[in-house]
């Protein structure tokens, strides 16, 4: 496993850690709160998040819902809404359904231990972790993608970061090299090196204060770290947006409730197919779709183009088709009020556009 022996850098590691935090932290408004509720939001807003995307996010919901109570009171349609942009939904309603049960059966007070908080919605061994060191001083470590990085690159460790053993295993050397005193600057400062450091593409090696030390960097290895086994690759999937348009500004949007991407947001008419499709084909759809009745319009590819949006295992081609007809009934909503909907991010995209049209 660990290439250098770590007794050789267990008792100096945290010192050393600390001497470069404390000079070169960020100053970051989680990091000057015991809050729980405020330790958390930041944490599950900051997974698969960077700091500068999610920062503006977090300072928003604070000022809005300043306490759990004020959270659990908001609809998941607030949230999702608020949440616009972010991705990984699953994350917001999360949020919502642990806001709920902290207020509901909790009074009101946010866990502060490890395992009362691993129950929550949400919440796994990285948040538990973050948010029981942060606000209680919890002694247990965290292990972020920083985290990983950092230490497999020190000591060489070439377990898969993703495979299931890995988490153990990192878990057993940070808690072996994390303070005893002072473990909530210690799990900070050992992501915040990672971040501002141990960087994945233009590491700092060169200034490491780790680096007379580091494994990877004295073997010339550095970006091997951390290993990972191959993924799966990404499917190919085509979603085309029948995007109705009645003469009295009417339009029609429909909650996406089955399981998978994007669940509870909303969206146009989907029409998913196995391979882009033309006109004619879109048309046959429109044709078969009751509310339509008879009515003859128009219809158009909107920009002539379909846009492509990755996720973490799927690549969608996105094709919105601008659809003109007389008069819409079923579940139609005004044009006007369509941006209380929350929409994935490909859509709201597409009405900033479209809306100033
Ligand atoms: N990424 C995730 N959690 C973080 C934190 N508390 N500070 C900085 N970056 C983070």
């Amino acid at each position: 496993m660990d290439r250098i022996l770590l007794k050789n850098i267990t008792n100096t590691f945290s010192i050393i850690l600390f001497s470069w935090y404390f000079k070169n932290k960020r100053d970051l408004p989680w990091r000057n709160t015991t809050d729980s509720y405020k330790i958390w939001l930041s944490e599950i807003i900051l997974q698969q998040t960077q700091i500068k995307h999610g920062l503006p996010y977090y300072l928003r919901f604070i000022e809005k819902y300043p306490d759990v109570k004020a959270l659990s009171s908001a609809s998941e349609n607030d949230i999702l809404k608020m949440w616009e942009g972010l991705g990984y939904y699953s994350r917001a309603r999360n949020l919502h359904k642990t806001a709920r049960i902290v207020t509901n059966d909790l009074d009101g007070k946010f866990p502060l231990t490890y395992f009362e908080l691993l129950k929550l919605p949400g919440i796994g061994d990285y948040s538990a972790s973050a948010i029981s060191s942060f606000s209680n001083n919890e002694l247990v470590s965290v292990v972020d993608g920083n985290v990983y990085r950092f230490i497999s690159r020190l000591f060489g460790i070439n377990t898969p970061i993703n495979t299931s053993k890995s988490l153990k295993q990192f878990k057993e050397v940070t808690m072996k090299l994390i303070s005893q005193d002072n473990p909530s600057d210690f799990n900070q400062a050992i992501m915040e090196f990672g971040a501002l450091i141990c960087k994945p593409a233009t590491p700092s090696c060169s200034v490491c204060i780790f680096n007379d030390q580091c494994y990877a960097y004295k073997n010339d290895v550095v970006f091997d770290f951390p290993y990972k086994l191959k993924t799966k690759k990404s499917i190919n999937r085509f979603f085309n947006y029948l995007v109705f348009v009645s003469e009295d500004g009417l339009t029609v949007v429909e909650k996406r409730s089955k399981k998978g991407i994007w669940q509870n947001l909303y969206q146009f008419p989907l029409f998913e197919s196995y391979q882009l499709v033309d006109l004619i084909e879109i048309n046959k759809q429109v044709e078969s779709l009751e509310y339509i009745s008879s009515q003859s319009g128009s219809i158009e590819l909107f920009k002539n183009q379909s846009i492509v949006h990755k996720l973490s295992h799927q690549n969608i081609s996105i094709s919105f088709w601008i659809i003109k007809i007389k008069s819409l009934n079923t579940n139609s909503i005004s044009f006007n009020k369509i941006n209380s909907f929350p929409f994935p991010k490909p859509i709201s995209n597409f009405l900033s556009i479209f809306n100033l049209q």
